[in-house]
């Protein structure tokens, strides 16, 4: 038995439509960008941006926004491709089975359960802090002396809640929520543009200098810095491009456009919309929000909980600062929501395919909805946000994101090589160029997080491989030859949970 087995693309299509464990298909382009946007304009612009200009980058956050935004232009081509040739839940995990193996997907699976599932507990933690600040209460209480985070657990099994419930309630009301949080950006850049001053755009990349001795040690210097010798530091350019690969976090959820390529009526036009449709349109509002903000107030000055809602108090628009604040709170629920559901896509596909227990992908009777697996979800991320003190963890988040984007840039080029014949609604241009400077750009960006956030990810990748040698690489439905065999296999699925 190969780890390297790969599935077959046809065999991929046949199982969306196995009884049972079958999603509803009612998406079309429109409701992917609006679920785009919904996802991606979260905790990164309203929160990380302001921090990374007062601890990295100064004014010129605006660059770190569009090298970040640039390398995810990128790797989106790769994604866009992919998910218009392989039209079926599960993002880069499905499309790694596909094209470089069975373990490949696995490790890739796994770390997509990282991204998901840690990005759903940090930006709820957000979230708290926001409701907390807006009804002004602290919505952590202290249980046997441990910080328990109620107002994050509360929003989780709100959401999860909704999640079972069936996907096109949560598209309704996200779609109101993505509303009232463009209004909000527009709100801010439009406002805001008068309150600008010149004078706080100068220096636009302030000199390098030493670390604050709180982060000076080495687990929190960047990795290129540590392994090209360089004394941590921050702002200058290093400063910049460690900006760019933390403001990142701000740009993901357009790969989780990509998770939902079963539930699409046309995938082949509308998954290419959806992507670069959300990618184009977040990157104009970062780049206006991060210039307008720095405008606004010395970069000194912006690295506070809720920067972009203290910006405008601090010029005196107290009625904007609320406003802003509202919006917060609403538009990061649906960061949180659409998060879990893509973890409980990328969890029902690797289910369906026997590497997890089948039994996480049956799908509700009456709603159509991966429910089992949204309640492990739900769980899993409630817990984490509610008694795991959160701070640097969105870095594991980057991370992870990042690392798929390599093995999805890497899998275009193999599987124009293995299966040239697939129909491609969209086509990455220049390949194999463009994928591998793809690949090569997450790869730096990736390089220019922290080593602790280096040790923690092979830390969690290790445990995937023990993971899969114990369990997945036995019970797969490819190694047990139920999935190499003909049509038939769309019948009722063998049960592997009894
Ligand atoms: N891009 C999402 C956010 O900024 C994760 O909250």
């Amino acid at each position: 038995m190969s780890i390297w087995r790969t599935k077959s693309i046809e065999q991929s299509i046949r199982d969306t439509d196995e009884p049972g464990h079958k999603l509803r298909k009612d998406l079309n382009g429109f409701d992917l960008i609006v679920f785009g946007i919904g996802v991606i304009i979260g905790t990164g612009i309203f929160v990380v941006t302001g921090r990374q200009a007062a601890e990295n980058a100064g004014p010129a956050i605006v660059v770190s926004f569009l090298i970040a935004g640039l390398v995810c232009a990128l790797a989106a081509m790769c994604y866009a491709e992919f998910a218009s040739t392989v039209p079926v839940a599960g993002s880069a995990y499905t499309f790694g089975y596909a094209s470089l193996g069975e373990f490949v997907a696995w490790i890739i699976g796994w770390d997509l359960v990282l991204e998901f599932t840690l990005a759903a507990a940090v930006v709820s933690v957000g979230w708290s802090g926001y409701a907390g600040d807006l009804l002004g209460v602290s919505t952590s209480i202290e249980i046997a002396g441990w910080p328990v985070n109620v107002g994050a657990m509360f929003i989780v099994v709100l959401l999860g809640v909704m999640g079972v419930i069936g996907t096109k309630l949560s598209g309704r009301v996200s779609a109101v929520i993505v509303a009232i949080k463009v209004g909000i950006v527009l709100l801010i850049i439009g406002v805001g543009v008068f309150y600008v001053r010149a004078a706080n755009w100068v220096p636009f990349i302030p000199p390098a200098q030493d670390r604050p001795a709180e982060t000076a040690e080495i687990g929190h210097a960047p990795l290129t810095q540590v392994l090209l010798g360089l004394e941590p530091s921050q702002f200058g350019i290093w400063g910049v491009i460690s900006a760019a690969s933390i403001v990142f976090f701000a740009f993901i959820g357009f790969d989780v456009v990509a998770t939902t390529a079963e539930e699409t009526k046309k995938p082949k036009r509308d998954m290419p919309v959806g992507i670069f449709g959300s990618l184009i349109i977040v990157t104009v509002l970062y780049v206006a929000v991060s210039a307008i903000v720095t405008g606004m107030r010395p970069y000194t000055e912006l690295g506070g909980d809720a920067p972009l809602a203290e910006a405008f108090r601090a010029v005196g628009a107290d009625w904007a600062g609320t406003l802003i604040s509202l919006g917060g709170v609403i538009g990061i629920t649906s960061v949180i929501l659409v998060m879990m559901l893509g973890q409980s896509r990328v969890a029902f596909a690797m289910s369906r395919d026997g590497l997890l227990p089948r039994a996480l992908s049956k799908t509700h009777p009456r709603f159509g909805t991966p429910y089992v697996m949204t309640i492990v979800t739900t769980v899993a991320v409630a817990v984490l946000a509610g008694f795991v003190p959160i701070g640097t963890l969105e870095e594991m988040v980057n991370i992870g994101t990042l690392f798929a984007f390599v093995v999805v840039s890497i899998g275009i080029i193999v599987l124009r090589r293995t299966r040239p014949d697939l129909p491609r609604a969209f086509r990455a241009p220049w390949v194999p160029v463009l994928p591998i400077i793809a690949a090569l750009a997450c790869l730096w960006l990736m390089l220019n997080l922290t080593v602790d956030t280096w040790l923690r990810f092979l830390v969690w990748m290790a445990i995937g491989v023990v993971v899969y040698f114990i369990y997945g690489h036995r019970k797969s439905r490819l190694a047990r030859g139920e999935a190499v065999s003909a049509p038939e296999s769309t019948g009722p699925a063998p049960s592997a949970e009894g």
